[in-house]
């Protein structure tokens, strides 16, 4: 990859914390991990919609959705996980620093380039949120016949099958999905934004 040189970083005129003063909330970044069909869309848009109501800047980054475009190059193999990922957090920073509450509903499987997200943010704007669901139990939902066609053998690297999924260990919040309601789950972390004083 060539790297960009002579460049130099520029200062907004507008700062983070003068578009928190004009919003009258904070801004952070709800990052879900979880397996595939573990709820991790659902959950984050419920949250979305939420927010909205109750008039709060916020944006939802979805795994699938970006795939159909700034990631369109990437697959599935470890190295274009890390990247997909990696971008994700840069894009969400944006959005932080823009004075909005996004979520981000993206497997990220591996702990490493979790940590390397939370890096970029200061500690109170990075909140991961595991979305726990035993892997039979997505399976067993299995909503768009990906965990059946992975058996199959007709996709390969497929996260908790033939690729590893590495769970939080101090996630911010743990979300049971297979446990509690979407509503449920949307006022779990609720709680949480309001006890820390971002919405
Ligand atoms: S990752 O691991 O964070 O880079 O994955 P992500 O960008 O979230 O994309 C996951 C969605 O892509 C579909 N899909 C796969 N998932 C896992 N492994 C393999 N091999 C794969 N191939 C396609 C799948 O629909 C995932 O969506 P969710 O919403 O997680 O079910």
């Amino acid at each position: 990859m060539s790297k960009s040189t002579n460049i130099t970083w520029h200062d907004a005129a507008i700062t983070k914390s003068d578009r928190r003063i004009q919003n009258r909330h904070g801004s952070c970044v709800l990052w879900f991990t979880g397996l595939s069909g573990s709820g991790k869309s659902t959950i984050a848009n419920a949250v979305s919609s939420e927010l909205h109501r109750r008039g709060i800047n916020e944006y939802v980054l979805d795994g699938d959705n970006i795939r159909h475009g700034l990631n369109r190059d990437l697959g599935f193999s470890d190295y274009d996980r890390t990247e997909n990922i990696r971008r994700i957090g840069e894009v969400a920073k944006l959005f932080v620093d823009n004075g909005t509450v996004v979520t981000t509903a993206f497997i990220s499987p591996f702990r490493s380039d979790r940590d390397q997200i939370r890096s970029l943010f200061e500690k109170e704007e990075f909140i991961e949120v595991y979305v726990e669901c035993p892997l039979e139990e997505c399976e067993r939902r299995d909503p768009k016949q990906l965990y059946a066609k992975a058996r199959r053998g007709e996709i390969k690297d497929f996260t908790g099958i033939d690729s590893p999924y590495q769970a939080p260990e101090r996630p911010e919040i743990t979300v049971r999905s297979d446990l509690l309601t979407v509503k449920d789950a949307v006022g779990q972390i609720f709680q949480y934004l309001q006890e820390k004083n971002i919405i």
